[in-house]
């Protein structure tokens, strides 16, 4: 199923948690909504599922205008953080619970049961009460119940955010293979970008409300629509260095030092940021640019260096023949890819 947000507000008296959001989401896609704490996604988790109304806007589902329409009509699944399961009820009786809602007859409920417990791999611990199952597998179960309905939409709220950092890693690739397994629509809720860009088929990034960029993973960390996106992918994160736009050209150290980054119709003496990825940095001793070594570090098979360009502390992954020791000059240029160049105060990108 195809989903339309078409301008959205939400209003709680006079704080705005969504502005202005307009998306489509294409039918059979696992789309994240991504964004730090209080930027307004669960928020609109909650619009698409009916527990809340927007204050503005339609939501669309295929053509039906379902803005309006109570949760129990959508024919949603959804997950939260805190499993929800019900205590005293046996795996199977948790998954069964929504189709003896819908009066779904007994022997057609247990087996539609197995099948998704099965799909979910709990299918050995039917029997058991939710007290005797670990976190991961109680939200299996929580996954199950969602999709035993055979829901047009499965909304998940941070679902994996109590769990353990292995375990997260592993449910989130679980969340995807059944996701593409039964084909289902889903929206995904996380403030954690690598869980976000491991398992997407798009993005979609908010701050405050707004949205930011909706795109694939890929490309919103090849090409961030502004600051925020960029500081907010990749990890170690995007290294930033205040500078001056001088002759179509970023000077740092307040103007002293040419960076040899090139922007085109920037006025003279706008203020910007630098940013350039870790793995964008070319050891050059050539290179007219210099900056000075901090440190190295071995992290896993990388090596990572810091040292002070601009006046800033910032990081690269350099290959060096030679061991690379604190206060040693280097000389530094850039790859064409991974670097941008965006306005100091309004994040909007230049380069
Ligand atoms: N029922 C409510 N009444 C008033 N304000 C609310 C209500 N629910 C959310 N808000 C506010 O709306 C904004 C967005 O909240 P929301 O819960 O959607 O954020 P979130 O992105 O899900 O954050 P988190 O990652 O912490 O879960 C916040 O400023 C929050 O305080
Ligand atoms: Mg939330």
């Amino acid at each position: 199923m195809k989903i339309r947000l078409e301008n959205i507000v939400k209003r709680f008296d006079d704080n705005t948690a969504v502005n202005n959001f307009s998306a489509d989401i294409e039918s059979g896609e696992l789309v994240t909504l991504l964004g730090p704490s209080g930027c307004g996604k669960s928020t609109m988790l909650n619009m698409l599922s009916g527990i809340l109304y927007p204050t503005e806007g339609k939501i669309y589902f295929d053509d039906d205008d379902v803005t309006y329409m109570s949760p129990e009509k959508r024919g949603i699944g959804l997950v939260f953080q805190n499993y929800a399961l019900y205590p005293h009820m046996t795996v199977l009786e948790n998954i069964c619970f929504p189709l003896e809602i819908k009066k779904v007859p007994k022997a057609e409920r247990i087996e539609r049961a197995k099948k998704m417990a099965e799909l979910v791999h709990v299918e050995t611990m039917l029997n058991r009460k939710p007290g005797q199952l670990s976190g991961g597998q109680q939200q299996r179960v929580a996954i199950a119940r969602a999709l035993v309905k055979e829901p047009r939409l499965l909304l998940l709220d941070e679902p994996l955010s109590n769990l353990d950092a292995r375990l997260r890693i592993e449910m989130r690739e679980e969340i995807r293979r059944i996701q593409l397994e039964t084909g289902v629509t889903t929206i995904f809720v996380t403030h954690d970008q690598e869980e976000a860009m491991s398992i997407s088929d798009h993005i979609i990034l908010m701050k405050l409300g707004v949205l930011q960029q909706y795109d694939k993973p890929q490309y919103l960390y090849d090409q961030p629509a502004n600051c925020f996106v960029a500081d907010f992918l990749g990890n170690p994160p995007i290294n930033k260095v205040e500078g001056i736009v001088k002759g179509g050209k970023v000077w740092l150290d307040n103007g002293e030092t040419d960076s040899t980054v090139a922007v085109k119709d920037v006025a003279d003496g706008t203020k910007v940021y630098l940013s350039f990825r870790a793995e964008s940095v070319i050891l050059d001793d050539k290179s007219p640019l210099k900056a000075k070594v901090v440190m190295t570090s071995v992290m896993g098979k990388e090596i990572i260096t810091s040292f002070v360009l601009g006046g800033k502390e910032v990081r690269g992954y350099m290959n060096s023949d030679v061991e690379l020791v604190r206060d040693q000059e280097i000389g530094i240029r850039f790859k064409k890819t991974g670097v941008f160049v965006f306005d100091y105060e309004s994040g909007e990108r230049y380069l």
